[in-house]
């Protein structure tokens, strides 16, 4: 299963085969953002060109392929940049946020991360999440949640 080390912010982070790239970052609370994404990114539909992402070499075979888009949008940027909304993770690899700032030291910080091994991903899909759903119309709450179990309990419910 696959880790993703994001460099600059020294985390190790796993997801499942096949995640897109940037929703995992969002997830985990990585800064995969400038100021002008934070303020108005595309929402993953790769019109915004500001989820930057820099993957050295020897880690690019652990994404998906280059798609169109990012073709067309990345064509004055290095090789080595990808959008992450575009990018589905497929294995391990290490993951330079943000790669317009810079990274000081950034050739031996990448070497020490790609010498030290990546540790093991998750190896089964977790449990899906229990929420509590309302009945329309008959004004009475739902006791069961996906699939037939039994709804979490959030303290909310009246005596
Ligand atoms: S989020 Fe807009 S291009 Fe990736």
């Amino acid at each position: 299963m696959p880790v993703i080390r994001f460099l600059r912010e020294n985390r190790d982070v796993a997801c499942y085969p096949g995640e897109n790239l940037r929703e995992v970052a969002l997830r985990e609370g990585i800064g995969l953002y400038g100021v002008k994404g934070v303020l108005g990114n595309c929402g993953g539909c790769g019109q915004c060109i500001t989820c930057f992402v820099e993957i050295p070499e020897g880690c690019a075979s652990a994404l998906s392929a280059r798609t169109g888009v990012e073709d067309l949008k990345l064509r004055r940027r290095p090789d080595t940049w990808r959008l992450a909304c575009q990018a589905l993770v497929n294995d391990s690899l290490v993951v330079i946020t943000r790669p317009q700032l810079g990274l000081a030291n950034k050739d031996s910080q990448v070497s020490a991360a790609m010498a030290s091994p990546l540790p093991p991903g998750p190896i089964c899909w977790p449990e899906p999440v229990a929420i509590e759903s309302e009945s329309e119309g008959a004004g009475e709450e739902s006791k069961t949640g996906p699939g037939g179990g039994e709804a979490v309990a959030t303290g909310d419910e009246a005596p």
